[in-house]
This record gives C-alpha cells, sequence and structure tokens, in this order.
C-alpha cells in the first residue's frame, strides 16, 4: 500500500511517500525557519499563509522524488493535530480534497502518535511492548507503547516542553532561532558541570516532568551575572542542557525498568541531540536495553511518520468516512488551546 503523508502542524510544509508503513520513497520538508526567525518564533497566521503557498510544490516534489505516478497512491494520512489551527487546516483540507478527487481514503493521524511511529521507518524496529520518551517543542511525554495504534500516557511535562526550554534558553542567551539545535551545538564547547542548574525530577518514581524552574533559574544567573556572563555562554548552554538531559535519561530509563520493556524509544525534534542520544545509548547498555533514535531527519516534523501512521491506522480501521461534507472535528482543537497559547506566547517574550 502506497501513502501520501502530509503534515503542516506548525512551520514545515512535508510530504511523504511510504510503501506498507516502512519504505521511504520520498520525504520533502519546506521550513519556514527563515521567515520566523525574523520574530523569534512561530507566527501562527504567517505560517498558515505559507503552508498555502508551499503545500502543492511539495506535494508534487513527493511524488516525483518517489518515481511513482499519481494513480499508484492509495491512500492519504494527514496530521489532524496537535498543532497551530490555521496550519493544520491547509494541510487538513489539501488531503481531503486529494482524497476526494481520487475517490481513496484520508486517514486522519494525531502528530504526537506519527512521531511514536517514527522509529518503524528505520531497520530494526523495536518489538512491542516498549516504552517511548516524546520530546519536542511542544510535548515532552513518556508512553508505553502497546502496538502502533494503541499507547498509555505514563507522564508528561507540566509547564514547558524540553524543546521549548531549550528554545527560550537560547533566546535569553541571544543565540536565535530556532534555540535547540544552536544551543546543541554551543553546548559541545563549554563545560556541563560549570553551573549546577537544580533537576527537576518531581516524583522519582513517576513520570512527569518540569522545566520551567530550570529556565528561570538560567535567566536569573544571567541577571545576577550580567556583567560577565557573555564569557560563558557555552558553558551555561552546557549546563543548562546537562540537566536536562539529566531528567529525560533518568525518567525514560526507570520507564523501561518499571515496565520490564527491553526497548526504549526516543522521538520528536529534541531527540537530534547528540549529547542525550549518546547519554541514553550508553545508560541503557548495561542494563541490556535497546535504544531506538530515528535518524535526525525524522527526528523533527516530517510527513513519512505521518504515512508510516496511516499504514497501520487503516490495517486497525479499514473504514474511512471520506465524506467532504463533514468539517474537521472542532474538539480536537480546542484541547490545543494551550499549545496555542505556548506558541504565540514564545514568540512574544522569551520568558
Ligand atoms: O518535533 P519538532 O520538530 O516539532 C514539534 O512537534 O514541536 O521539535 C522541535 C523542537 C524545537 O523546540 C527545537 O528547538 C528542538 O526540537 N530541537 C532540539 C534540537 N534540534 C531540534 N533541541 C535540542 N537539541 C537539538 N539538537
Ligand atoms: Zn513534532
Amino acid at each position: 500500500m502506497i501513502i501520501l503523508g502530509i503534515e503542516t502542524s506548525c512551520d514545515e510544509t512535508a510530504a511523504a511517500i511510504v510503501v506498507d508503513g516502512k519504505k521511504l520513497l520520498a520525504s520533502v520538508v519546506s521550513s519556514q525557519i527563515n521567515v520566523h526567525k525574523n520574530y523569534g518564533g512561530v507566527v501562527p497566521e504567517i505560517a498558515s499563509r505559507k503552508h498555502i503557498e508551499a503545500i502543492t510544490y511539495v506535494v508534487k516534489d513527493a511524488i516525483n522524488s518517489a518515481q511513482i505516478k499519481i494513480d499508484d497512491i492509495n491512500a492519504v494520512a494527514v496530521t489532524q493535530g496537535p498543532g497551530l489551527i490555521g496550519s493544520l487546516l491547509v494541510g487538513f483540507s489539501f488531503a481531503k480534497a486529494f482524497a476526494y478527487a481520487r475517490n481513496i481514503p484520508c486517514i486522519q493521524v494525531n502528530h504526537l502518535e506519527g512521531h511514536i511511529n517514527s522509529v518503524f521507518l528505520e531497520d530494526n524496529p523495536p518489538c512491542f511492548p516498549f516504552v517511548a520518551l516524546l520530546v519536542s517543542g511542544g510535548h515532552t511525554n513518556i508512553y508505553y507503547v502497546k502496538t502502533n495504534t494503541d499507547f498509555e500516557l505514563m507522564g508528561q511535562t507540566r509547564d514547558d516542553a524540553a524543546g521549548e526550554a531549550f528554545d527560550k534558553v537560547s533566546k535569553m542567551l541571544g543565540l536565535g532561532y530556532p534555540g535547540g539545535a544552536i544551543l546543541g551545538q554551543l553546548a559541545e564547547k563549554g563545560d556541563p558541570y560549570k553551573i549546577h542548574f537544580s533537576r527537576p525530577y518531581l516524583d522519582k518514581d513517576k513520570f512527569d516532568f518540569s522545566f520551567s524552574g530550570i529556565k528561570t533559574a538560567v535567566k536569573r544567573y544571567i541577571e545576577t551575572n550580567k556583567d560577565n556572563y557573555q564569557n560563558m555562554i557555552p558553558d551555561i548552554a552546557a549546563s543548562f542542557q546537562e540537566s536536562v538531559i539529566d531528567v529525560l535519561s533518568y525518567k525514560i530509563i526507570n520507564a523501561s525498568i518499571q515496565r520490564k520493556c527491553s526497548s526504549l524509544a526516543v522521538v520528536g525534534g529534541v531527540a537530534a541531540n547528540k549529547k542525550l542520544r549518546e547519554r541514553i545509548i550508553s545508560e541503557a547498555k548495561p542494563k541490556s536495553i535497546t535504544v531506538h533514535i530515528p535518524s535526525i531527519s525524522l527526528c523533527g516534523d516530517n510527513a513519512a511518520m505521518i504515512a508510516c501512521t496511516g499504514f497501520y491506522k487503516i490495517q486497525s480501521t479499514p473504514y474511512v468516512d471520506n465524506d467532504i461534507n463533514k468539517t474537521y472535528n472542532l474538539d480536537v482543537f480546542s484541547k490545543d488551546t494551550a499549545l496555542q497559547k505556548n506558541k504565540l506566547r514564545n514568540c512574544l517574550s522569551p520568558q
């Protein structure tokens, strides 16, 4: 089964062609970073307009790169949420229209389920059940994964997501946007033990997170040392990163031990962080836990993970309602109000 995946939940317009949920024929991601960096964060209204401009070209590019004909596509899978309302609507409307015109099913996919399934696009995917750490700009969640479509949420952040904390600290240090990757690179040049920022483990046996305290501690450090912190930026970055990684790796290793899982996965944009990848692999090894982390291009937002999840969804629920007149389920949006506010706040002010 050849599935066209479409993802437009935030600031990337993406399309991919995936065969049987695992063979990736093409993955095209058109990023809007250059537009949003002028504002220091994603501006939702601009994001949706940019998706409209890009979507047709991105889908055509994916079909051409996959070297298939449009008639070969058996189904469309599209991100339903969570994400920015206007951005989601662009991908969703395009996918519905495409499916209707070609008389093929349109499968709605949850973005977070997409990230979890991204490890199934790699060779040697994990065996069920396993635990997954989803670390992105909007979420920091731990799941017990029973099948490709059945996940139990074990814990989540109570305030900032880990990626959001990276982005905000990067902004405080004047490193620019998007902050995670820049801060991660700079941290490699700094001393991770130079400054001790607290480790918010909360209840050590449970799996909730809190990152806003570390972020505030960095802010205080900068204020207290305003005359000389500029020379210490790599050390601040490395020390901040170290405290976030300590918590993330502790929690996911503990989750796999508690649930007796011999495999764990790390997915989402922050899973691209070199130090986080190395740390989790090195801590899992002596405990005989196998670690699955997608390649860098599949950590950030992409449509391959959406097409992959669409394949498993259509296997478990073969009936797909393709009624073009049915509008988007607005309940999904209202649940995402907090995320919307966060993105907006993020873009207006770093703290
Ligand atoms: O999954 P993703 O592309 O989008 C969301 O679903 O949010 O994740 C984006 C997040 C951003 O916060 C970005 O700063 C962070 O992932 N990120 C990183 C790195 N690369 C991206 N954070 C830390 N280290 C990185 N190398
Ligand atoms: Zn994402």
